[in-house]
């Protein structure tokens, strides 16, 4: 009685074994495949696979000679691209994408980092200590071993706006001649300013800064050319702060985005509003390799993961990010040190703001009004249910 069921059972799992180890086999080999970063060429064969991978990490961008040309046909178009792209860098690599700085009196940026020690409500911490390393924070050391060391910064959301201020002067198509630039910078410190005046302080002083900056913007020569349309601010607390709807001195915030003049601005701030002309760029959570490693076990520890260094033209590092289980936050402290064409959360937010300009400018130019759509309110934002961008 015992021994057939025994037999049964014996039979039975090794079927088990046997479907588990091939189902193990192809997982692991999907799973390989897109660890190393591989997905786009999910085509090529196993026996290729070594060729795909040196090509991958070498960056020579060389197609495997044993492969079906045509089965990787986005690869080649990549490398074409870069054809492009370097021939057009002959001639001016920054056309379109320069960015002049407004020098602001000091009261609107520097000051309030002289003075962060008054800034300290609403902020958890006293911000000073977090304003070195371009305000990205001291490097995290742990002697749990959970964080490699030298790789983590402990960075403070709120200085978002320095952090953004600090890279912009390192941003390589800057230019004085504002006659050039595409969008003009206001390195304004807005969230450090308001949050001085948050609680406890009379609608007018909260406004009080907001005023002052739109009148100097208003008078420089740099304001005439688009109306402030080509002007853009960074916020490092939620666009709400900005918000306020009426002079009730119990309702929250300044009501710097409402001014005329802010409005023909946009903002990119830590959270956006439902108004068009603020944008949402992340916290500012912020990881560095500092050498070599594997950046994937490191990912797989990690709730957020920056995208580090070094990566292909798709980011693939953001869904390597998502297969890890961790969520993709996009910061570099060290602009310099980054290898040849990877963006993080800067670079997207300036070709961002340079898109939504250039937009402004062709509108102008086919004679319509700019204005509209500009900084209208939009629901979708927050429900995202048929949002189809603006026009
Ligand atoms: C490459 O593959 C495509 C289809 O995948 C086929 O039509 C073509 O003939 C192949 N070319 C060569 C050179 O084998
Ligand atoms: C990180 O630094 C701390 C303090 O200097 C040290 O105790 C620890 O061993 C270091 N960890 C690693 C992984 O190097
Ligand atoms: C702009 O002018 C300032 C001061 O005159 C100078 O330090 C800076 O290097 C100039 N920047 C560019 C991009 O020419
Ligand atoms: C201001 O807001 C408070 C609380 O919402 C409300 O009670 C008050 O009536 C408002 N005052 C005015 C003048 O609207
Ligand atoms: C904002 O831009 C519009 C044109 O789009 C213009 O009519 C208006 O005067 C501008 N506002 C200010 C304060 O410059």
């Amino acid at each position: 009685m015992e021994k057939p069921v025994t037999r049964y059972c014996c039979n039975q799992l090794w079927l088990v074994i046997l479907v588990s180890f091939v189902f193990c086999f192809v997982l692991f080999c999907f799973d390989y495949s897109a660890l190393t970063g591989t997905q786009e060429r999910v085509s090529v064969s196993v026996s290729n696979y070594e060729d795909s991978i040196s090509t991958h990490k070498s960056k020579s961008l060389q197609l495997p000679e044993n492969v079906n040309e045509t089965s990787i046909g986005p690869m080649k178009s990549d490398y074409l691209r870069e054809d492009n792209v370097q021939q057009k860098s002959v001639k001016d690599s920054c056309l379109g994408r320069y960015i002049f700085i407004h020098r602001l009196p000091s009261q609107f940026n520097q000051e309030l980092i002289e003075n962060c020690e008054s800034i300290n409500r609403g902020t958890e911490h006293n911000i000073c200590p977090y304003l070195v390393n371009s305000a990205l924070g001291h490097e995290v050391e742990n002697s749990q071993g959970i964080l490699l060391n030298k790789s983590w910064y402990s960075t403070n959301q709120f200085l978002l706006e320095v952090i953004f201020h600090f890279r912009m002067k390192k941003y390589k198509c800057l230019t004085n001649d504002s006659s050039l630039a595409s969008a003009i910078y206001v390195p304004f410190y807005a969230g450090l300013d308001v949050s001085r005046y948050l609680w406890g302080f009379k609608t007018s002083v909260r406004d009080q800064s907001g005023y002052d900056l739109v009148k100097w913007l208003v008078e420089k020569p740099e304001w005439k050319k688009m109306l402030g349309r080509d002007h853009f601010l960074v916020a490092g607390r939620i666009a709400w702060d900005f918000r306020r709807q009426t002079d009730n001195e119990s309702d929250w915030g300044s009501k710097l985005r409402f001014l005329p003049e802010s409005n023909n601005m946009s903002m990119l701030a830590i959270e956006s509003s439902s108004w068009n002309n603020d944008y949402a760029i992340p916290y500012p959570t912020c990881f560095h390799p500092s050498k070599d490693m594997n950046v994937m076990r490191l990912f797989q520890n990690s709730v957020f993961c920056l995208q580090p260094p070094g990566d292909s033209y798709t980011r693939r590092s953001m869904f390597d990010s998502i297969l890890a289980g961790c969520i993709p936050v996009f910061f570099h402290p060290d602009p310099s040190s980054r290898m040849g064409t990877t963006e993080d959360a800067f670079d997207l937010a300036v070709k961002g703001i340079l898109d939504r300009i250039e937009r402004v400018r062709r509108i102008t130019r086919e004679g319509r009004d700019p204005s509209i759509g500009f900084a209208d309110g939009d629901d979708y934002k927050y429900t995202f249910s048929g949002y189809v961008g603006e026009t």
